[in-house]
Formats: C-alpha cells, structure tokens, sequence
C-alpha cells in the first residue's frame, strides 16, 4: 500500500477529493492529513472523512518534528493542497521527488511567497491576464519552484472577481489534482488497482 500524507492549511476541499479518489483504490491510500492552523476547515473534514489528523505549529516544522511524524507514519508521497508554509529543506531532502503541490496559477507568473489563495487570484486580474489555471508541480526549497509536472487553464472572463475565478480553479483542481496524484504514485510506486 502506497501511503499518502496531505499538508493542508485551509478549507480542505482538495484533501478530501483525494481522500475520496483513493479510497476507491487498492494500492494507494491517505493515511494521514497534517494541518498547521487549528482553526482551518481542514480539521473537521479529516473528523468526518475519519483520516488521522495531525496538528502542527512552525516550530515543529522548523525543528523537524513534523518530518519525524511523516516518517514515523511511513509517507511514501507527501501532498500540499493548500499548505501555506514554506517546506524546510531537510525535509525537501527525506522526501527527494515526493512532494507535490498544487498552485492556484500559471507558474512560473504569481508564484512565490505570499502568493496564495485569492492574493493569487487579485494578482491574475490585476495583471489583465486572459487566462489562469493550476499548476501540479515536484517541490523544492523554495516556494513554487520546483519541477512541473502538469498545468490545466481557464479563462479570465469580463465581469469576474477574485471570488468567481476561484470557483473555477477550483473546479479544475477538484477535476485533475486527484488524477495526477494518481499519475505520480504510478510512475514512483508502479499501478495501482
Ligand atoms: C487551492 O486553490 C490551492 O491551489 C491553493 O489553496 C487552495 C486551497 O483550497 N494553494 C495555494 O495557494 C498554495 N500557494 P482548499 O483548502 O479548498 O483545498
């Protein structure tokens, strides 16, 4: 069984779609979802969906503690969906080429530090681009620079605000993140049933 953990600092809506797509698979599983705010939606859906939860402050992840806990649970492939602290570079190293995030944009344009959520969103629209979308990519030291792995797009359309294009990235997430989630576990771990 490949073993999935999740980093989430938010709403969560990413972590149970991949909680869902791989409970409906034999060979890969979410077995853990850490969260760095108490407070974050996150933390009831892992209650609800009944995955082990862990929570975290920075010092813990600065202190390696969090990375003790990942390997403690045996993580094969670390996920961020919507995880908002910079991931230290030990545990970049105990995890070489497996951690994958997901980033509400068209990297390598309004990535970076602070770039999240809707600051991304204002940024696309006040940038006056016609199009926006994900991006799926391997994790480094540092914030949204690591290796591509897939980017989907939508368009920016007249009349739309932060919020309304953050509903339709947020389909394109809900529709792919899973799937290439699955693609990656393939070529690490070999298929899955
Ligand atoms: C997602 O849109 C994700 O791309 C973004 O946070 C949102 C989390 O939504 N991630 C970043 O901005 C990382 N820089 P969710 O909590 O509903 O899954």
């Amino acid at each position: 069984m490949v073993r999935i953990g999740i980093l989430a600092s938010g709403n969560g809506s990413n972590a149970q779609r991949l909680v869902d797509h791989f409970s409906r698979h034999a060979k890969a599983e979410v077995v853990l979802i850490g969260c760095d705010r108490p407070g974050a939606g996150v933390v009831q859906r892992a209650w609800d969906l009944g995955v082990p939860l862990f929570l975290f402050n920075g010092g813990q992840m600065r202190s390696g503690a969090v990375q003790r806990e990942l390997q403690g649970q045996r993580i094969d492939l670390l996920v961020l969906a919507g995880f908002l602290r910079l991931i230290p570079a030990d545990l970049v190293k105990a995890f070489p080429g497996r951690i994958i995030n997901l980033h509400p944009a068209l990297l390598p344009k309004f990535g970076g530090k602070g770039m999240f959520g809707q600051h991304v969103h204002r940024a696309v629209m006040a940038a006056g681009e016609q199009e926006s979308g994900i991006t799926i990519h391997f994790v480094d030291e540092h914030y949204d620079e690591g290796e591509p792995i897939a980017q989907f797009r939508c368009p920016v359309l007249p009349g739309d605000t932060p919020g309304t294009l953050a509903e339709r990235i947020h389909a394109l997430e809900h529709t792919y993140f899973p799937q290439v989630v699955e693609e990656i576990v393939t070529r690490l771990f070999g298929p899955i049933g």
